[in-house]
């Protein structure tokens, strides 16, 4: 019934729908082609056809549990070779998705956060030490690098008891280009045609292997450190690792297996920071160009937190004003830019578009959270008002989706705001933040979005003496 769905009007043979598209920027280009085709519409690349969802009515349509479910599809799909049946990368059916799920979510309660929010606090050390060397010696700050380090370093402090050392190393740790290696790959693998995949990607190829060959050796020295370091008995109630290693299911005793254990490391490394460190650098642009929504923020931080100290666990979530940036900034750039559902049965999307079972699309969140019927007039302005109570409240269910829907949907959900809060918080307290007044953003994609050559200046906040 594809019919009814629009698509771009020059289709050519073979090829589709690929006039004027970029293979660096899938998602900005579909941005430009929802805008022109509506709230539905489908893309056609090599004789595969997708379709995109991104009405506010369709969306929560396919957010109903008993109708759709997650897709493992595209880009997610493409990553199978590295994360296998991982918690992000399982599909459906497969055992160990239910079975790591309940062995972590606990991992992820509100003793387990208070539990990592020192290591949190840690890092986030690390960063001002960083960030104080540069404003003293006059240099501006490479944003999105800096974030990336935090937020590698605070999974795999918290989650795995690892220390990359991201801090002392001025190149990104091999790790993080290992993996941003197999993203782009993973990325590549959707706009390349089956047929010449082998001929254009030969060299990707090899280079894919080892970037894997790296991701699986790092973390088998994690797990093998940590294997050796426990010995028989601990109480197995620590971080992520001892959970992944001693916990059995509470009802069928069943535990992970090793194979496993390797999949659901790599796949806490990898989805535990990137999109993290995106979430904090698209906050932090906005941030520096918008001087009233950082008074505002800073003044509420000063408030809670007072002009010094450490805050303490329960003063993070009171930071109510900076959620909202936080929340403004995924409305406007969700760092996982878009999920797939598929249909559990023969259905009707939206009462107008039969779907049969098994048949799946992708919801473009960056234009769900764009859509004026639930967005009004002036979806592009930076506003966290938008997330004020009262405002949240007039809006429909189901619109604003960063962390994805139902069953599937982020478990690190509360561990990421968290951490993005605190660190936003505890950099907003210390420097005033001054923008390139050159730059324009632009946004870099590898499956997650993330702004490119953002740098900034800093000054250590006057202090009141
Ligand atoms: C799943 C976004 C942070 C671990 C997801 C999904 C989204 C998402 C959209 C669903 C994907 C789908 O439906 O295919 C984000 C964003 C984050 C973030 C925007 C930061 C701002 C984290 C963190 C962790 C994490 C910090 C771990 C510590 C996971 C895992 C899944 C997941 C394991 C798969 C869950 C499952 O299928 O059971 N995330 N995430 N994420 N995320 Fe996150």
């Amino acid at each position: 019934e594809l019919h009814r769905i629009p698509h771009p009007p020059h289709r050519l043979p073979v090829v589709g729908d690929i006039l004027g598209a970029d293979v660096r920027t899938p998602v900005q280009d579909s941005m430009k082609l929802a805008r022109r085709l509506g709230p539905i519409f489908r893309r056609k690349a090599f004789g595969k056809e997708f379709v995109f969802v991104w009405g506010a009515e369709l969306a929560a349509d396919m957010a109903d549990e008993s109708r759709f479910a997650k897709h493992v599809g595209l880009g997610v799909a493409n990553l199978r070779p590295v994360a296998g049946d991982g918690l992000f990368t399982a599909y459906n059916h497969e055992p160990n998705w239910q079975l790591a799920h309940d062995i972590l979510a606990p991992g992820f309660s509100r003793d387990a956060m208070a539990g990592y929010h020192p290591l949190m606090l840690d890092v986030a050390r690390q960063l001002t030490a960083r960030w104080d060397e540069r404003e003293a010696a006059g240099l501006a700050v490479d944003v999105p690098g800096d974030m990336t380090k935090l937020t590698l370093e605070t999974i795999a402090r918290t989650g795995f008891g690892h220390d990359f050392g991201s801090f002392e190393r001025s190149a990104p740790h091999p790790f993080v280009s290992a993996m941003v290696g197999t993203l782009s790959y993973a990325q590549r693998r959707n706009v390349v045609p089956p047929l010449l995949a082998p001929l254009v990607l030969r060299g990707a190829d090899r280079r894919n292997d080892a970037d894997m060959a790296y991701l699986n050796r790092t973390v088998d020295a994690v797990i093998a450190a940590r294997r050796a370091e426990t010995g028989s008995e601990s109480n197995g109630m620590g971080d992520l690792l001892d959970r992944m290693l001693q916990v059995a299911h509470p009802e069928t005793g069943e535990r992970l297996t090793p194979e496993n254990i390797r999949r659901q490391v790599i796949t806490f490394l990898v989805a535990g920071h990137e999109t993290t460190s995106g979430a904090l650098s698209f906050a932090l642009h906005y941030l520096s160009r918008s001087p009233k929504v950082l008074a505002r923020a800073r003044a509420e931080v000063d408030e809670v937190w007072g002009a010094d100290g450490e805050p303490a666990y329960e003063q993070v979530a009171k930071l109510r004003y900076l959620r909202r940036v936080l929340d403004e900034s995924l409305r406007l750039w969700p760092t996982a830019p878009g999920f797939a559902r598929e249909a559990r049965t023969d259905t009707v999307l939206g009462g107008e578009h039969p779907m049969r079972r098994g048949a799946w699309a992708l919801v473009l969140a960056t234009m769900l959270h764009r859509d004026p019927a639930a967005w009004g007039g002036h979806p592009e302005e930076f506003d966290p008002d938008r997330f004020a109570p009262s405002a949240v409240r007039a809006r429909p269910a189901h619109v604003f989706k960063p962390f994805g829907t139902g069953a599937r949907a982020c478990i690190g959900r509360q561990f990421a705001l968290h951490e993005a809060t605190l660190v936003l918080g505890l950099l907003l307290r210390r420097y005033d933040l001054h923008a390139d007044p050159g730059y324009r953003l632009r946004v870099a994609e590898r499956l997650t979005l993330m702004p490119d050559g953002l740098t900034l200046r800093l000054s250590r906040r006057a202090r009141a003496a």
